[in-house]
């Protein structure tokens, strides 16, 4: 993951999920694809994006399957309890090793099971250094209360986190968010790593920790619960770091990133029509992100099916350049315009989207690049990947690319059955 990095990361982003980065009661995840096109149109090729959930490994994959989210540099997961590395999840043991001093997971349990009104969470929530319940607010602090003076009967290096009004960790006392936090800003100092900018964003009280370490910018996102603004307002009232947001989930992110000037906080959404758009932003990632955007509302006749729209498309693909589709059939780029043309509004009045994730770029030549990245699309339910390369070029003169070659494949498991329904 670092070798992607040729220095410090200008930002690191460290975000909770559930109701942080995804909004359960947005059923179009729209604050998350403006986020989602914020982040690879200008912050994925040097920045960091780390999650950091409550949940499990097994219910943050499952929540990766129902949500459009990207794929993280790094993934905290269980409430700071385990650390994984990129794509493939390497976990951190180092990480595990330290947790383990002083920790007895049997005499928790043991201690815990005289307590009725803890009710023990699934199997899959239980790990190696979380054991969590939940439990009712209206005695909450008198049960936590209680608990922890149990537990310090047998010396054990414990911390009680209370969350969502309704869940109750016990961890080890070196674990949580914050450590989990400031162990990665520790590793990244000892490589002369350290992110120029980090910005912490949670709603809940396991997320209070994320706000207490020394540097970092943070939002607490408008619908914040409420254990955790009394939490700010007892400890942190005075940091000029820390705001609350107006605004929800990963819309509050967006905010924050520009209120602390953390780098463009514009999202291609956002933008209704690239051609009047003054912003002349000369990047291969932001040319990918752009395009697909436009396609997508294309196919959803939310831009006019105009001559200059039109025209504008044709003349950014090569004509004569190839198109590989993920079923292996080859066809020449005009092909594509015309097949385009055809699908205007065949989407329309579907929840149909696309976003794309892990984009990168290679510059090869003094006017040409590769572009690869994972582009997703959905409608409704079904959901699609292709890892997608794209070589553009430029002139000089000009300040826009050509699309000269595309060439998709199937991502595992992703694929479509009837592969006529994937077009680009
Ligand atoms: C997530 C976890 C749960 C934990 C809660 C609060 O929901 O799945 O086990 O108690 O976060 O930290
Ligand atoms: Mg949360």
């Amino acid at each position: 993951m670092m070798d992607r990095l040729n220095g410090p990361p200008p930002l690191m982003i460290v975000s909770d999920l559930d109701f942080t980065m995804v909004d359960h009661e947005d059923p179009e995840n729209l604050s998350l694809l403006r986020f989602n096109s914020l982040w690879e149109a200008y912050h994925r090729q040097f920045s960091l994006l780390v999650y950091s959930t409550g949940r499990s490994p097994t219910i943050y994959k499952q929540l990766r399957k129902e949500k459009p989210l990207l794929t993280p540099d790094i993934t905290i997961m269980s409430v700071g309890t385990e650390i994984a590395y990129g794509e493939s999840m390497v976990p951190d043991s180092d990480w595990e090793q330290c947790l383990n001093p002083n920790w007895d997971k049997d005499i928790i349990i043991q201690e815990t099971a005289k307590f009725p009104q803890l009710i023990p969470q699934s199997d899959t929530e239980q790990r190696p250094h979380k054991v969590s319940f939940f439990l009712e607010t209206p005695n909450s602090s008198e049960v936590i209360k209680a608990l922890s003076e149990r537990l310090e009967k047998y010396k054990l290096d414990v911390k009680i986190i209370y969350s969502n009004g309704t869940a109750l960790d016990v961890l080890p006392k070196g674990a949580g968010k914050g450590q989990a936090l400031a162990y990665l800003l520790r590793k990244f100092k000892a490589n002369g790593r350290t992110p120029l900018n980090s910005l912490v964003c949670g709603d809940s009280g396991n997320d209070a920790e994320l706000f207490t370490i020394p540097e970092v910018y943070g939002v607490m996102v408008s619908n914040a619960q409420e254990e955790l603004l009394q939490w700010h307002a007892e400890n942190a009232k005075n940091n000029p770091n820390i705001i609350h947001s107006s605004e929800r989930c990963a819309s509050g992110i967006i905010q924050a990133i520009g209120k602390f000037s953390l780098g463009p906080n514009v999202s291609p959404r956002d933008i209704k029509d690239f051609g009047k758009c003054r912003v002349n932003v000369f990047s291969p990632g932001y040319e990918v992100v752009k395009f697909y955007l436009f396609y997508e509302r294309w196919r959803r006749a939310e831009v006019e099916k105009s001559d200059q729209n039109f025209e504008n498309l044709k003349s950014s693909f090569y004509p004569l350049g190839t198109f590989v589709h993920p079923c292996g059939t080859e066809q020449p780029m005009k092909k594509c315009t015309d097949t385009m043309e055809r699908l205007y509004g065949d989407k329309q009045g579907k929840q149909y989207q696309i976003w794309l994730d892990r984009v990168s770029t290679s510059q090869i030549g003094s006017d040409s690049w590769l572009v690869k990245f994972d582009k997703w699309e959905s409608t409704g339910e079904e959901r699609y990947c292709c890892l997608t390369t794209v070589l553009l070029t430029t002139k000089q003169a000009e300040e826009s690319f050509t699309w000269m070659h595309i060439h998709q494949t199937w991502l595992d498991g992703l694929e479509a059955k009837e592969p006529s329904v994937w077009f680009l």
